[in-house]
């Protein structure tokens, strides 16, 4: 049996940034054994690590954030010395139409694991409890950038319970003296995403000729960055990050709604053989969101100046690669939106 150094629990790691942040790092530590906490939700999917499950320094555990009495056994059985927590209900949309899931999960499963990890890390040393969130916390801006000392402001029942799981972490922090860090984050793309997000639904819908649907006037503005990169920032602040301490991370890459989906039908309509413009005749102005964001955008210089972290990807070469990954996995597409994807867009689109 090996001897690992270190055993990290990695929570939603089935989802899509979770299982770029589990892959990089069962493959980058091969000293530390990975555990991988998800309930598998709609969100949640094997097929995301099929490439990794294999590996001696990799376990899966089904369990849900919420069950209180789960949670403290597994921490019973487990000496974790860290634990890198992204699970969560984490689409806006969803969050209007069904606002308690996004209270259970983001809110008491994050104060389930605060619990277990002050009870069973009670008198140890060197412990991280590192809360992954988002910089939908901030609320909407209007100039200039959020830093880490931004005001909380969220407007969505998603960034509510965010905010709300945010606060709770630094709570214990302060209360209890669990070591933590936090993290927020702009909006992520890349491979695995699940296709309710605008990225991944367009490149699915641009693929078989059905309509782009824009919120409002497509003017809002998101700040994107590749999944990759933002997998590449949690492993240095989960490595050398200050404990207490809170970390911005972005693209320094905005651009408005209408213009991702110009460009993604540029990309594909040249990936598809199709004439130039086409796929741009699919852009259907829809009913905006409610409470819509107007703008993020993400000064991230405290983790480029502290931790020497900065994005690698451009936007050009991350969305091209995402659209090539989304071609070539015709399968893993074909699965998450076989069931009850239909259901959620009939719902959500018709
Ligand atoms: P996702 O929806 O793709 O994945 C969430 C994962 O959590 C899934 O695997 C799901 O099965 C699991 N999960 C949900 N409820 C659970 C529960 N009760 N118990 C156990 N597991 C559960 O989400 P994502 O986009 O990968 O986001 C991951 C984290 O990063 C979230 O905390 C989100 O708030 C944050 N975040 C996301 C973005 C983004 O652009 N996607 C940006 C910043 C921060
Ligand atoms: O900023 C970080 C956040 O980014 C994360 O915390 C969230 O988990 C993640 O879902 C994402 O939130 P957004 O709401 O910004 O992402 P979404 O892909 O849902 O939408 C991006 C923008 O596109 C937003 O302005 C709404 C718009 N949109 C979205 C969909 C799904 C459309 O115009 N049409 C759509 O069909």
């Amino acid at each position: 049996m090996i001897d690992f150094e270190k055993d990290i629990l990695v929570t939603g790691g089935a989802g899509f940034i979770g299982s770029h942040v589990v892959r990089l790092l069962v493959k980058k530590y091969p000293h530390y054994k990975i555990h991988n906490l998800d309930n598998l939700t709609y969100a949640g999917n094997l097929e995301n690590l099929s490439d990794i499950e294999d590996s001696e320094n990799y376990t899966f555990v089904k369990a849900d954030i919420v069950d209180d009495s789960a949670i403290d056994k597994l921490f019973a059985h487990n000496e974790f010395d860290g634990i890198i927590h992204l699970a969560a209900e984490s689409h806006v949309d969803r969050s209007i139409s069904d606002p308690m899931a996004f209270i259970r999960t983001n809110i008491i499963g994050t104060v389930n694991l605060l619990n277990a990890a002050k009870d069973h890390w009670a008198g140890s040393e060197g412990k991280l409890f590192y809360h992954i969130s988002t910089d939908e916390v901030f609320g909407s801006l209007e100039d200039g950038f959020f830093t880490e000392t931004t005001p909380y402001d969220p407007q969505s029942p998603y960034s509510a319970s965010k905010a709300s799981s945010d606060h709770f972490v630094k709570a214990y922090g302060n209360t209890y003296g669990l070591p933590v860090i936090l993290s927020n984050c702009s909006n992520n793309y890349g491979s695995h995403q699940f296709p309710e997000k605008l990225i991944p639904l367009c490149i699915n819908n641009i693929k078989k000729k059905k309509s782009l649907p824009v919120y409002g006037k497509g003017e809002n503005v998101r700040d994107w960055l590749f999944v990759e990169d933002h997998a590449k920032a949690i492993d240095t602040i989960f490595h050398k990050g200050n404990v207490g301490e809170t970390y911005n991370i972005g693209g320094l890459n905005e651009w408005q709604n209408l213009d991702v989906i110009k460009y993604l039908c540029k990309i594909m309509d040249s990936k598809l053989g199709r004439i130039v413009g086409e796929s741009e005749k699919l852009i259907t102005f829809v009913k905006d969101r409610a409470g819509h964001d107007l703008r993020y955008a993400i000064d991230a210089s405290k983790l480029t100046n502290e931790l020497s972290w900065k994005p690698e990807a451009t936007f050009e070469a991350g969305l091209e690669q995402t659209v090539d990954w989304y071609l070539e996995n015709e399968i893993w597409l074909e699965h998450v939106i076989s069931g009850d994807y239909q259901h959620y867009y009939q719902q959500q689109y018709e």
